[in-house]
């Protein structure tokens, strides 16, 4: 994982074709893209690497040109995780920026979009953001989420889930692995009430949604079906 991040940070940040732009929302910086007079919102969470990765902005305009005003807030005041940064580890990095301080965080967001009129929103979350969006399912007034590779979503997050839910998993992923993914689907089948989406993609690593390279055709390929699955599930769900 952590070379992948590498491979992110000092590589895949050279191309930047994002048609949005910064604004605040909710008291955040926030990366937006797509109309503000759209009926429907989503909020995308970054994961460790913050809200202004070139291959997340990519999901956002793709997002919004379905027709959904799309918002990617930074959550971390740009202090994303520095891999290279060995004084501070991933979990010291953490806490600082614990997941329980996105929910709330995301919360203000969610707040200022209600009062903005849209109809309904969703949430996709990404490896951290994943747990945001696994904990706002059943605590804010969203209407359906996504979580991608997600880390730290227990059985009992899964369990409590209140909207229409998607979980795209990894083949490779050691962070979020395909049994856990597997675990998640068994609890969902406990409670048809609840619309659910799971799939486990093959061949590809934790993070393969947003941390890919651009010049590898099969990686950017996995990576662009995962952006057709969270825009289908929002389709569905949000329209
Ligand atoms: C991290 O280390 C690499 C290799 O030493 C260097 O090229 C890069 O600029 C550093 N990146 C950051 C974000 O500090
Ligand atoms: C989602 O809806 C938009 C607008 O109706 C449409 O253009 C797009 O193809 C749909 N995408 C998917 C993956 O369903």
């Amino acid at each position: 994982m952590i070379k992948l991040l590498c491979f992110l940070l000092f590589n895949a940040y050279v191309v930047n074709n994002a048609v949005g732009s910064v604004i605040e929302v909710g008291g955040f910086k926030s990366y937006v893209s797509g109309s503000p007079h759209a009926e429907h919102a989503v909020i995308l969470v970054s994961d460790i690497l913050g809200y202004k990765v070139p291959n997340l902005r990519a999901i956002a305009d793709k997002v919004a040109s379905a027709g959904y005003y799309v918002v990617v807030p930074d959550f971390f005041n740009e202090d994303i995780y520095n891999p290279n940064n060995t004084r501070r580890p991933l979990n010291k990095w953490m806490e600082s920026h614990p997941t329980e301080q996105g929910v709330k965080d995301a919360k203000a967001v969610i707040r200022a979009l209600r009062k903005r009129g849209f109809s309904s929103i969703g949430v996709a979350g990404f490896c951290w953001g994943g747990k945001v969006a696994a904990i706002l399912s059943s605590t804010a007034n969203i209407q359906a989420v996504v979580l991608c590779h997600p880390t730290f979503v227990t059985l009992t997050d899964i369990k409590d889930v209140e909207v229409p839910i998607a979980i795209l998993g990894a083949e490779l992923d050691t962070v979020c692995p395909k049994e856990l993914v597997k675990q998640y689907k068994k609890v969902l089948l406990t409670k048809p009430q609840i619309k659910n989406y799971v799939k486990i993609f093959r061949g590809v690593d934790h993070g393969w949604t947003t941390v890919y390279d651009l010049n590898d055709k099969k990686a950017v390929k996995a990576a662009e079906k995962s952006h057709m699955e969270i825009l289908d599930w929002f389709n569905k769900s949000l329209k």
